[in-house]
């Protein structure tokens, strides 16, 4: 069997289509939705994940500020630049990119968040109202991954997912959506991680595969199901001298062995990575329509 290729880069265009609209009814109450990122030093990964997110603005004519502050950037001067994002008029969203250096504390920038602006859906407020299966702004890689379920129709509800990777950003919340007695959600979630024991077994029993640990090309074909739907997450970077960026990026997922077994699968790149973008746009638009309304 030969999968069907999951295209992120064209459900993220859909995702986008769907928020003009939405844009433009803002336009005409004088709305033009705004979003602010801060890249604390100069990791060169940070700086074109940060650059792509301005461009995403750009196509859809949202205001976008790309703040930008040496490494030695005390946690005080990034808890004030964050308090005058909070109040600025023209920003709806403040994203503010990790890893940040040592001397900053990232669960200390979080909470210093307005959560009605916390477009990663990372403040201790949304990650409680997602557990609580409320409406809040969700973390745009998990809510990209039910949207391409969503697209595909393939309805994880009284399916088996297993999610291998427990990280706040991905692994966490993609299970706490997946378990929710909800529309798109109703499946029954093991995660699994660096420490399980038999983790081939439980990879095994998965309908659907969520691999978000990290580590280029783990997941064997061994270890999937034949007709599982296989998301791959992993953005790893390998090297590669015969391409001219001297490496390439790769999954989390063998892609040419898995994809003969599996019946959907991410291709990376071009699967669940533009849909992380798409859903940071969309969580925009919603901040600022939730902002503006509250008169
Ligand atoms: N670093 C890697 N991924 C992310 C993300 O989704 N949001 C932020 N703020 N930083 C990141």
């Amino acid at each position: 069997m030969n999968a069907q290729l999951i295209e992120g880069k064209v459900v993220a265009k859909s995702v986008r289509s769907g928020l003009k609209p939405r844009i433009a009814a803002l336009k005409e109450r004088g709305v033009t939705p705004g979003l602010a990122t801060v890249l604390v030093g100069d990791d060169p990964a940070s700086a074109i994940y940060v650059n792509s997110k301005i461009k995403a603005c750009e196509r859809l004519k949202l205001h976008s500020e790309a703040i930008q502050r040496p490494a030695e950037l005390t946690q005080a001067e990034l808890l004030k630049l964050v308090s005058d994002l909070n109040e600025d008029k023209n920003i709806h969203g403040i994203l503010v990119q990790s890893p940040l250096p040592d001397q900053i504390d990232e669960l200390t920038v979080t909470l210093a968040i307005d959560p009605r602006k916390d477009v990663d859906g990372f403040h201790p407020f949304n990650v409680g109202l997602m557990l609580l299966g409320r409406p809040g702004l969700l973390p745009c890689t998990p809510h990209g991954i039910i949207k391409l379920l969503e697209h595909y129709e393939i309805n994880p509800a009284g399916k088996e997912v297993v999610v291998v990777g427990r990280s706040n950003i991905v692994g966490k919340p993609v299970a706490a959506i997946l378990q929710q007695k909800a529309k798109m959600a109703d499946a029954t979630v093991t995660v699994a991680h660096s420490r399980s024991k038999n983790l081939a077994d439980i990879c095994r029993r998965a309908d659907i595969l969520i691999a978000a640990v990290g580590r280029p090309a783990m997941i064997t074909v061994d270890m999937v199901q034949p007709g599982a739907v296989i998301i791959d997450v992993g953005q790893n970077r390998v090297e590669d001298s015969s391409v001219e960026k001297g490496y390439r990026v790769v999954g989390d997922v063998d892609f040419p062995q898995v994809q003969e077994v599996a019946s959907y699968i991410t291709p990376v790149p071009g699967g669940v990575g533009p849909m992380t973008i798409a859903m940071l746009m969309s969580n925009t638009v919603a901040a600022a329509e939730s902002i503006t309304s509250e008169g």
